[in-house]
């Protein structure tokens, strides 16, 4: 069957994301959203979206108009009726979700696809609460809608022949990707992207680093189109936590367990961009802090770091810091005065240790430069003075790379961010979850990054993840950190993940 009209129900984030991708496709959209308000909002940013894409020259104002035009707005799901597919896409609640697909059910032509956008409930589950099982589907679009091409497509035991088929040719005619994937919790992508954006929070709330350090971290250290507190801010964190929660439920285990602070916050209505307030303020237009935390690391202070010297760090790469300070001493040379800088290694013994050998911890930090040449790590101990962080952020911003300061623990803060979130990217190849090339297409594809999960860690080296892991993993003791065994067998044996 060719699909030609769809009907979108729910014309929140998602819903007029898809409306707008169907409706640039050429389809007939009806969009149906039972809240007038809602509907108002969602087609409101449909349009706003259209008019960005004018506004950058990627669409001509009449184009606008004639998508536009195929959008018809409704209140009510009887406006299904016609459709040869139907998408709901209302909030992640298995009894929102059952009750929108029973009504599709009774309303929809007998031969129409029933197709539900959840990010994380069970598929089957929600095809079982219908007549007609065998013609319902998950389709799973990424947000921005328009702009990720993955969608991941879940058939079930009980899909009939001929609905996957269809709206997977319906996918690649709209011009994005369609990856078929098994009905587990979190499909592939978000049973990955969940944990990692989760325990961003707490690093957050844990007081480990402050919210722009954070994102700056995933950025520029790990090369992540946006840091894990922005695009919770873009996904929803009303969203996020119910795909948590959802996730926690079916599979179990901390790293899945809701952040406290992303539950106040989405208790509190700061669900990030669609609210105007999450974890930072878009009321404005442009993101800004959103108050009480302290951002005094990022305001240059001018003050000379005075004479600096360079000490080993153990396992710390010393050649980049040597090329630009001077060779590296096991002590801090017989100088008493100045700053010391540590060569820290984010998978190493810390700074401390040194700081104490060197005999003047309070004038010790440790800098850790990522590769990839972005991103400088200031790791500041207990016995730091603050005179010392001061005068080594001047001298850290002076390299031109990004600096974010944070505590001397395992992972400092890009490797706490990437090492767990690649041991779950293991985790999931060794169960069975998923396969290395699917997890890397999805996470490529879904969440634009510039490479795969896998494809990192073989880059990085599976021996070096391993180490990161369990120095986190023996330091907390949270079984979050174990590193997965299939990790530490691609370490012994030498080989890569991705072919
Ligand atoms: N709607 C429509 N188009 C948008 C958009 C939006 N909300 N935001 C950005 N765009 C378009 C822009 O118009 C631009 O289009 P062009 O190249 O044709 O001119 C393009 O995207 C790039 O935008 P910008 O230059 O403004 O910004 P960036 O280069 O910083 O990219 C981004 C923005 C595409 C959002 C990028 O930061 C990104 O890929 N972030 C990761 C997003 C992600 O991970 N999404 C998946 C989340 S998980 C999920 O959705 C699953 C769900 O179940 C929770």
């Amino acid at each position: 069957m060719e699909i030609r009209a769809v009907a979108v129900i729910g014309l929140g984030t998602m819903g007029a994301g898809i409306a707008e991708v169907l409706a640039r496709g050429g389809l007939q959209v009806t969009a149906i959203e039972a809240d007038p308000g809602a509907l108002a909002r969602g087609m409101a940013s449909l349009d706003a979206s259209l008019g960005r894409a004018v506004a950058r020259g990627k669409l001509t104002s009449t184009e606008q108009a004639e998508i536009l035009g195929r959008v018809r707005p409704a209140a009510g799901i009887a406006a299904a009726a016609a459709a040869d597919l139907a998408i709901e896409a209302v909030p992640e609640r298995l009894d929102v979700k059952l009750s929108v697909l029973g009504e599709l059910d009774r309303g929809c032509r007998a031969d129409a696809i029933l197709a539900t956008n959840t990010s994380s409930l069970s598929v089957t589950s929600i095809a079982a609460g219908t007549r007609h099982p065998g013609r319902v589907v998950g389709l799973h679009f990424f947000n921005p809608a328009p702009v990720m091409r993955l969608v991941e497509v879940i058939t079930t035991v009980l899909t009939g022949p001929g609905a996957g088929d269809a709206v997977t040719g319906l996918v690649r005619r709209l011009g994005k990707i369609p990856v078929t994937v098994t009905d587990r919790a979190g499909f592939v992508a978000n049973a990955l992207l969940l944990p990692y954006l989760n325990h961003a929070v707490t690093l957050l709330e844990t007081g480990y680093a402050t919210r722009e350090d954070i994102d700056t971290a995933a950025r520029a250290g790990i090369g992540l189109p946006m840091g894990p507190l922005a695009l919770l801010d873009l996904i929803g964190l009303d969203t996020s936590l119910s795909i948590l929660e959802i996730l926690g439920g079916e599979l179990g285990g901390p790293r899945y367990r809701p952040a406290p602070l992303l539950r106040r916050l989405a208790g509190a209505g700061l669900t990030g961009r669609k609210s105007g307030r999450g974890f930072y303020d878009y009321r404005a237009g442009q993101p800004a802090p959103a108050g009480g935390q302290e951002t005094i690391h990022n305001a240059a202070t001018g003050a000379s770091p005075g004479p600096v010297t360079l000490i080993s760090g153990g396992a710390g790469d010393t050649a980049e810091l040597a090329a630009l300070i001077g060779p590296a001493s096991p002590v801090a040379a017989g100088r008493t005065d100045g700053l010391v800088i540590v060569a820290a290694s984010d998978t190493g013994a810390g700074v401390l240790p040194a700081a104490m050998l060197a005999g003047r911890p309070a004038d010790t930090v440790g800098l850790h430069l990522a590769a990839g040449g972005r991103l400088a790590e200031l790791i500041t101990t207990r016995l730091s003075s603050p005179a010392a962080v001061e005068a080594a952020m001047t001298f850290a911003r002076g390299l031109g790379r990004d600096v974010v300061r944070c505590p001397d623990r395992p992972g400092f803060l890009a490797g706490a961010l990437l090492y767990p979130h690649l041991g779950d990217a293991v985790r999931m190849v060794q169960d069975g979850y998923a396969s290395a090339a699917d997890i890397d297409a999805a996470m490529t594809l879904g969440c634009g990054y510039p490479r795969g999960p896998l494809r990192m860690l073989d880059d990085i080296g599976a021996g070096r993840v391993l180490a990161g892991l369990t120095a986190m993993h023996s330091r907390y003791g949270d079984p979050a950190f174990a590193p997965p065994p299939l990790l530490a067998e691609h370490a012994e044996a030498g080989i890569a993940f991705c072919l």
